[in-house]
């Protein structure tokens, strides 16, 4: 599917009368700002817009957010500092399709003769609104699928829930969201995964939501939580389990029954991660703030580092341009560290999984080299062998990708102990 095609049934009329709001935003992104912030204020201070009105100021900030490096080559500014004005028209004439007049009006562009029109630009970069070493880094590991890859990474992700086991199975909380007039249908990929169908609901105000009954989770992230086959009576680490988007799931997996320990270094988010265990209903967590405690010899152990993140593009408008080439040229030896010490406390035998949700291969399947290289105690399996379907595997590793599986780009590594 063509990323741009959803732009043409948008509400743009309504634009109308709110152009220099829809500018100062669309501007104050383009300085750096964050779409998602701009946006929540931008509406919190005109609650008084209608349903269009709103669709069509969220759509032209995130869309003008996203598009801007496309929207500047249909504009003849490429190289030139970027102007939220003809930005939007470029988005409202190039890609939704509107004439140069109403495009002119709506963006409040006052110059009589607009940019001639040009076809889509033809490199990689330019035509997926990526910045050149990120298209430059999945041109070379993706080749020919490089394109439907970046189309896709342009698209907003649907919203996928994860049942938590500990109080719902996932057939009966279909059948309460279906009460409270949600309707979804079963993941195709995570054995625990509803996804959302219809319009984007109101998590937090969703009474399941508030009783534990489920969390908003990728599939792809839910295969990762998987990958680790945590057992009711087993320890299992989470090495950097932030604000457990994970560790939730290695709960529910254990059933309450066993040990599960889980470290990072943000303790906001560590904060978060025990509030949201509260509410799921998990009782065997230990949240570490400082270290691992030593002589733990776990039966599994996730390491979720952190990483570029360009598997998860299209869940923001304007992530692509805040990742820096620099940063994240730096994340390996942090990533082969962490992997590291992590397997320092797995007993013999134990499940060793490396994940990131990103899709560059020096954070990836080098790191993964790099381990064993230094560490032939250590094996690496099939990922998922037997359950995982081998369409989601590329090599022995677990590879998701939004063009094939409907769902972000994580990868991860199955590793075993001797
Ligand atoms: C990809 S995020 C983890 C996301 C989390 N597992 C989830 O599913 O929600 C990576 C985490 O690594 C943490 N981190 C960074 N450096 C670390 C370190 N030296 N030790 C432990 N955690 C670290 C970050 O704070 C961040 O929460």
């Amino acid at each position: 599917m063509d990323p741009t095609d959803r732009l043409h049934s948008l509400p743009w009329a309504a634009l109308d009368g709110l152009q220099q709001p829809v500018r100062g935003a669309i501007a104050r992104v383009l300085e750096g700002a964050e779409a998602e912030r701009v946006v929540d204020r931008a509406l919190r201070d005109r609650r008084e817009l209608s349903r269009p009105q709103r669709t069509a100021v969220v759509e032209a900030i995130f869309g003008v957010a996203l598009w801007r490096r496309r929207l500047a080559w249909h504009a003849g500014t490429l190289e030139q500092p970027a102007d939220a004005p003809l930005l939007l028209f470029a988005l409202l004439r190039d890609l939704a399709g509107l004439s140069d007049g109403e495009a002119a009006r709506l963006a409040g562009v006052m110059d009589p003769s607009p940019p001639p029109r040009r076809p889509p630009p033809e490199a990689l970069g330019v035509r997926w609104s990526l910045p050149d070493w990120i298209a430059a880094s999945l041109a070379r590991d993706f080749g020919a699928e490089a394109d439907a890859l970046c189309a896709a990474l342009n698209l907003p992700g649907p919203v996928c829930l994860r049942a938590n086991t500990l109080r719902a199975t996932r057939e009966a909380l279909a059948a309460r969201l279906g009460d409270e007039n949600i309707t979804t249908r079963f993941g195709e990929h995570s054995r625990l995964a509803l996804v959302v169908e219809g319009p984007r609901p109101n998590i937090l105000g969703l009474r399941a939501f508030r009783e534990g009954l489920f969390e908003v989770q990728d599939e792809g992230s839910q295969l990762l939580g998987l990958l680790a086959s945590a057992q009711p009576g087993e320890t299992v680490l989470d090495a950097c389990a932030g604000a457990g988007g994970k560790t939730l799931l290695l709960a529910a997996e254990l059933a309450n029954a066993g040990a599960l320990h889980a470290h990072d270094i943000d303790q906001e988010r560590l904060d978060r991660l025990e509030r949201r265990a509260e509410r799921a209903g998990v009782t065997n967590l230990l949240v570490h703030r400082t270290s691992v405690p030593e002589g733990l010899r776990c039966d599994a152990a996730l390491v979720d580092v952190p990483c570029s993140e360009l598997g998860a593009l299209r869940r923001g408008p304007d992530a692509r341009f805040r990742v820096r080439e620099k940063l994240a040229r730096s994340l390996p030896e942090l990533q082969l560290r962490l992997l590291t010490e992590a397997a320092q406390h797995l007993r013999s035998g134990g499940r060793l999984v490396y994940a990131t949700c990103t899709l560059r291969r020096e954070e990836n399947e080098d790191v993964v080299s790099r381990f064993l290289e230094g560490h032939p105690e250590f094996a690496l399996r099939p990922a998922g062998d037997p359950w995982l379907s081998a369409s989601l595997r590329r090599g022995p590793f677990l590879t998701t990708l939004p063009h094939r599986h409907g769902t972000d780009g994580f990868f991860a590594a199955d590793l075993r102990r001797a």
